[in-house]
């Protein structure tokens, strides 16, 4: 079998490289260690920032996102039983973010992939890379009971944090930067209408939390918990009981509760692979990077990395040209450094830290109080919340 580009990952970033790569007329194949269900299973950040929406249009599969996505012009700081508006569409001169859920962006492009026939194969076994430091690289991997050999030019390492694409790479040739948080997310998604029409990051004493949303019927909520807590140790009655108290009491009294349809724990990291190119090896998305979920930059950081990899292949193919291939790496680094600081910036600012203490405290309200009364700072803010240019 052979294919132009071996796509490893039917995640976000793999199958929105496929669409990119297939409208620039370059043949893909990708492997999926998983089921659909499995995939569509997983439920994640929903804030898109523009430029994600300007792909997801450009490759076609935009016309739901903007039928049922929520456009938002702002956000919610609380602490100290306040809430302070960023109005993040004045401070940027217009710009917006759209919430749509990175569940049902996967859909979408999985549906679009389907309906074109283009070639995904799913619950493909034992993947392993092969020769991409030469100019013929292979994908063998395990299927009923076979084993199966793809021939490529390229291979684009979409298989997220734990796969097998940035485990390839020889250690000597790659460097890891990392920081691990001392607590994890509780998530809650519920067939409840939200608190408020935009979201809510809060600042409490008993750890942070985050109202959001799917849509106007359907919430999604967090809770700040330690990194030893269980999904089971927390009935929907002990998570509802806890939001409320950590909430202003505003969005408290707002607060309407129900059965929860996914409950999950996510423990928050901060971590960079580099560089993201080695030989014929392309790595994006979570198999390069991850960030913590404040913010929600995981997804649009991942559609930026397949926007210039699609760019830069359509280029060698099309335009005879290997330069947007030479800069692919450092290219989407200057972003996703940029996009880091910022995540590991807002997770500072909003948890509780056991380890900094009363002092950390007192640091953590001096800077949210100068951030919601200087527009110098809310610009800051809103300008890497909305998306930094390209
Ligand atoms: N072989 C084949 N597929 C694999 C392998 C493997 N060895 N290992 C992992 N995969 C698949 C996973 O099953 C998953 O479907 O690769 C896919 C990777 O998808 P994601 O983890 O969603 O990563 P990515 O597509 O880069 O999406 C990034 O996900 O975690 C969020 O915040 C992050 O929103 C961002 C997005
Ligand atoms: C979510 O809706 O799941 C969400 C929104 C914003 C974040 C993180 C998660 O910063």
């Amino acid at each position: 079998m052979r294919t132009q580009v071996a796509i490893i990952g039917a995640g976000p970033s793999g199958l929105l490289l496929g669409a990119l790569l297939h409208k620039a007329g370059i043949d893909a194949v990708i492997l999926e260690a998983k089921t659909p269900d499995y995939v569509l299973g997983r439920i994640r950040a929903g804030v898109l920032e523009q430029v994600c929406v300007d792909l997801l249009d450009e490759v076609g599969v935009g016309a739901r996102m903007h039928r049922e996505g929520l456009a938002h012009g702002g956000f919610d700081l609380a602490f100290g039983g306040q809430r302070h508006r960023i109005d993040m569409k004045t401070l940027t001169g217009g710009k917006q973010v759209m919430v749509y859920g990175q569940t049902e962006v996967t859909r979408d492009l999985m549906d679009d992939r389907a309906a074109k026939g283009l070639p995904t194969i799913y619950e493909a076994a034992s993947v392993s890379l092969h020769d991409f430091d030469g100019a013929k690289p292979r994908v063998r991997w395990q299927k009923d009971g076979a084993t199966h050999e793809l021939e490529c030019d390229f291979i684009a390492g979409c298989d997220g944090f734990h796969g097998v694409s940035r485990a390839s790479v020889p250690e000597s040739a790659i460097r890891h930067y990392e920081r691990v948080y001392p607590f994890g997310w509780l998530g809650l998604l519920s067939d409840t209408p939200p608190v408020s029409h935009e979201l809510i990051y809060t600042r409490h004493e008993r750890g942070f939390a985050l109202c959001s949303m799917r849509s106007m019927t359907r919430s999604r909520h967090y809770v700040q918990c330690s990194l030893d807590d269980k999904v089971e140790n927390w009935s929907d009655e002990r998570f509802w009981t806890e939001l409320r108290r950590r909430l202003d009491p505003e969005a408290a009294e707002r607060l309407v509760t129900g059965p929860s349809i996914e409950k999950s724990i996510a423990p928050l990291r901060s971590f960079v692979a580099e560089p993201m190119r080695f030989g014929r090896l392309f790595l994006a998305g979570d198999a390069a990077h991850i960030v913590p979920p404040t913010g929600a930059k995981g997804l649009n950081l991942a559609a930026t990395d397949v926007g210039y990899l699609g760019r830069a292949i359509a280029e060698h193919y099309n335009e005879k040209s290997d330069a947007g291939i030479d800069s692919y790496s450092e290219r989407c680094l200057r972003r996703i450094w940029r996009a880091e600081r910022f995540s590991w910036w807002f997770t500072s600012l909003m948890h509780k830290f056991p380890e900094t203490g009363e002092f950390g405290e007192k640091m953590q309200l001096a800077e949210l109080d100068y951030l919601v009364n200087s527009v110098a700072a809310s610009t800051a803010m809103a300008e890497n919340y909305v998306g930094l240019p390209l």
